[in-house]
């Protein structure tokens, strides 16, 4: 099942990205006593992180509880933690470090390794150690966020790369050409295992891509983003006037 909701603006998309996120949040700590998230990277998702830091104690339910909350990525670029492209800095800047978020329900892409295979390798067996997975089982996080690249990527996986194709992996090293660098992704398989999957799309760059992805026609080969068809999951998309104007009626 796939949605489409369209903000006026970025800063209304981010607070409704953020409230899903608590929404979500509360159910799951309430009726399984875990929320696991795989964030997303990318500039979109920063001010609904912000968001989530400021209102976490005001959910209906009662506030958010940290400590059934366990925080993973849906990519990362290959660079240290502490750099300016880094997902997880850009996380912890923006929600971890305000958050009374226990270290060891943060987990971030180790990519301290020189060798991206290796962390990807790394993660895969984080991420089979937490969900306690058999072979070919898949991870089944309670929501993934994503953003989406004006090409249609999603996560680390980029139209015509490699890792799009990965199918026995949870976790891949992607070589993205035409950023001349590494990153590294959850592949498809697991993105579509997600129970939800939010895909926060801002900006007037992304307006023709998300048409087509929202209303096709698909051609060959598929986009990314357009194979992003979850099981029994939802997909929810949020998306500001910019990006999605042409759903809005006018007058
Ligand atoms: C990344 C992201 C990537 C991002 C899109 C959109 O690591 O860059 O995971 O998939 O979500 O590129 O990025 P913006 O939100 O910056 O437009």
């Amino acid at each position: 099942m796939s949605e489409l909701r369209v903000f006026p603006d970025r800063e209304a998309l981010s607070r409704a990205a953020a409230e899903t996120f608590l929404g979500l949040g509360a159910d799951a700590t309430r009726d399984f006593g875990v929320f696991t998230v795989a964030l997303a990277g990318g500039t979109t998702p920063q001010r609904a992180y912000e968001i989530i830091a400021q209102t976490w104690r005001d959910v209906p339910g009662g506030p958010l509880d940290w400590n059934r909350v366990h925080l993973f990525w849906g990519d990362e670029r290959h660079v240290p933690p502490d750099h300016p492209d880094s997902n997880y800095r850009t996380a912890n800047d923006a929600l971890i470090r305000h958050v009374p978020i226990p270290p060891r329900n943060v987990h971030p892409i180790p990519t301290e390794f020189s060798d991206a295979r290796k962390t990807a390798d790394y993660y895969e067996a984080e991420l089979r150690g937490f969900f306690q997975l058999g072979v070919g089982e898949l991870p089944h996080f309670d929501l993934i966020l994503l953003g989406m690249g004006a090409d249609g990527h999603v996560a680390s996986l980029f139209p015509e790369t490699e890792a799009l194709e990965v199918e026995d992996r949870l976790v891949a090293a992607n070589w993205v050409e035409k950023l001349e660098a590494w990153r590294i992704t959850l592949t498809m398989p697991v993105l579509n295992f997600a129970a939800r999957l939010v895909v926060m799309v801002g900006g007037s760059e992304k307006r023709e891509i998300l048409r087509r992805v929202i209303e096709g026609p698909h051609p060959p080969p598929l986009l990314p983003a357009e194979r992003i068809q979850p099981g029994s999951g939802t997909l929810l998309w949020l998306a500001d006037k910019e990006a999605a104007g042409w759903r809005v009626k006018s007058g």
